[in-house]
């Protein structure tokens, strides 16, 4: 019953863009297992803690000036999965708004939510999607970008990044751009895991909108919950699994931190900070 009052809360539009309106965003729409990760993201994007699109704007501007996208009609997106709106505002600052026809795919309605009041106040077109990779959607048309960051090490089984990639590679345009991010850590493990851990747990046991005793065994799952095993080791591996569906991959790599938070980190200060890889990938294999 507590449950049921309190995700029924909705946030107007001004306030979701903010700390504490994700919070509630996440409150609203989010399952037990993306609730921690929402409600918090925010605040390490803000504080440098984890990477987000921001970090390879530059990347992105690279790749977009190498691979002119159309002028006389609408640049058609696909942005599989965000977190928030960050992707979409990276996209607006470089394409800019009035040029976007962006489709967004998520298995969260949160960030679907947050994008589209983004999209609302920045005039972009924007249709929101539901849907948990690596099963998507048919699509009408095919699009000229898709871009994902990070999401093919969040899938749970070793085959769903190719299955992902296939997917992605069917909905680009023989002519369009695919363009990926992650980060790779040689320790195995990205910076501010354990932290970011913590936070996200002592959030679920603050937060979720449930009874005492399902707050407590949310945080202690979040808390002891394992980070999932990238399926790349090395930028070799990632242009690799990229050749297998596209005749061009161009990679990138850079290892200086993005952020002050990650400078500071011990495992930067030793020599094995975490790489940041960019993939710009064209000439689908699938397609003529
Ligand atoms: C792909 S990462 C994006 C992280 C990126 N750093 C950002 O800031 O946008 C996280 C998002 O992926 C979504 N996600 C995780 N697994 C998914 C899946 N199998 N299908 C679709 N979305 C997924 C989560 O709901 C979350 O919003």
């Amino acid at each position: 019953m507590t449950t049921r009052i309190l995700r029924s809360v909705a946030v107007p539009d001004r306030l979701v863009l903010t700390l504490p309106g994700a919070v509630t965003a996440a409150r609203a729409h989010c399952q037990p297992d993306c609730f921690a990760y929402h409600a918090t993201w925010r605040l390490f994007r803000h504080t440098g803690l984890k990477g987000h699109p921001g970090w390879h704007a530059g990347f992105y501007a690279q790749a977009l000036a190498a691979h002119p996208l159309p002028t006389y009609r609408p640049v058609r997106v696909l942005i599989c999965a965000a977190s928030d709106e960050m992707m979409l505002a990276v996209l607006t600052r470089l394409i800019g708004a009035r040029r976007l026809l962006v489709t967004l795919v998520d298995a969260c309605p949160t960030p679907l939510r947050l994008a589209a009041a983004y999209a609302h106040r920045h005039h972009i077109t924007l249709t929101t999607v539901r849907a948990r990779a690596p099963e998507l959607p048919d699509w009408h048309d095919c699009f000229d970008l898709v871009i994902t960051d990070g999401l093919l090490s969040l899938l749970p089984h070793p085959h769903d990044a190719d299955a992902l990639l296939a997917r992605l590679t069917a909905a680009l345009d023989p002519d369009g751009l695919l363009l990926y991010t992650t980060r790779i850590a040689p320790t195995g493990t990205l910076e501010y895991d354990r932290l970011g851990r913590a936070i996200q747990a002592t959030t679920a046991r603050l937060a979720w909108p449930g009874p005492r005793n399902e707050r407590r065994s949310l945080a202690r799952t979040v808390r002891t919950r394992r980070s999932r095993p990238s399926p790349f080791n090395s930028p070799d591996d990632v242009h690799a699994a990229f050749t297998q569906h596209f005749r061009d991959v161009r990679l990138t790599t850079r290892s200086r931190p993005h952020t002050l938070a990650v400078r500071l980190h011990p495992t930067t200060r030793h020599g094995a900070g975490s790489i940041s890889i960019g993939v710009a990938a064209t000439h689908p294999r699938s397609q003529p």
